[in-house]
């Protein structure tokens, strides 16, 4: 894994959206892995930026977002459909076709699951941005998650519903299950970015870059791929 440590979270932002940009003019027809989250809301404020400049042009990106809620609609404020469209699809020229959020609401979750995985075996996503939970999960691979795990209905552990408690009206609104790429999904990326920003990341960082691989610590995984960047404010750095 690389690891750049930044002054502060503006620079990191610049850094990743010019990254990401000089990623598509590379090759205009990329697949993109997105996060929802709050870690990735800077980077979509640039890209937004970038496009209205015209420094970057979307209009044969594809997207491949990690998780929705299970039982969230596209109309949900809360489900990350919504969230993609109103943070960056809806703001730049992607055709929204090629943009892809599992579906929370399908009848079928496990034909819906299988859809996905194999949506990513036939795109293959070249650049996933990714974000950290605080117990270190990716996409909403909890503790425990198989290393071998493919897109599929899981469980949310008791510390994300809380740490996203803060989206909802009360604590009871946190769906319990989500559907998410799982982690050998993430693997098939051909680079990764993952970002952290703030000292409640400091310990999964850490343990994601220094501990053993292990399941308990999914973004351990992360040591198995051969092109990981991972880029930190100096907070989220600062038990390296
Ligand atoms: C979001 C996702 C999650 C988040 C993680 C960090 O699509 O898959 O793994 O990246 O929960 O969330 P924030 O960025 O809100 O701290």
């Amino acid at each position: 894994m690389k690891v750049k440590v930044f002054d502060n979270s503006a620079l990191l932002y610049d850094y990743l959206c010019e990254k990401v940009i000089s990623k598509i003019k590379e090759n205009p027809n990329i697949t993109l892995g997105l996060p929802t989250g709050s870690t990735p809301i800077p980077l979509y404020e640039r890209l937004i930026q970038a496009y209205i400049d015209h420094k970057v042009d979307f209009a044969n990106v594809t997207s491949i977002n990690l998780d929705e809620y299970v039982g969230l609609g596209p109309t949900h404020n809360q489900s990350y459909r919504y969230f993609m469209d109103n943070t960056l699809f809806d703001h730049i020229n992607i055709n929204k076709a090629n943009t892809f959020v599992p579906n929370g609401m399908a009848k079928d979750l496990k034909q819906e699951c299988e859809n996905y995985h194999n949506l990513l075996v036939l795109k293959k996503v070249d650049l996933q941005i990714l974000g950290i939970g605080t117990n270190a999960h990716i996409a909403f691979n909890e503790p425990g998650s198989s290393f071998e795990s493919i897109t599929r209905v899981v469980p949310l552990s008791k510390s994300t519903r809380n740490d996203n408690r803060r989206f909802f009206k009360k604590l009871e609104d946190v769906p319990k299950k989500a559907i998410s790429m799982g982690i050998s999904d993430i693997l098939l990326a051909k680079k990764i970015i993952i970002v952290a920003v703030g000292s409640h990341k400091a310990e999964a960082i850490k343990n994601m870059i220094q501990g053993p691989i292990t399941e308990e610590v999914p973004a351990s995984a992360l040591q198995m791929h051969s092109d990981v960047l991972v880029l930190l404010d100096q907070e989220a750095a600062k038990l390296l």
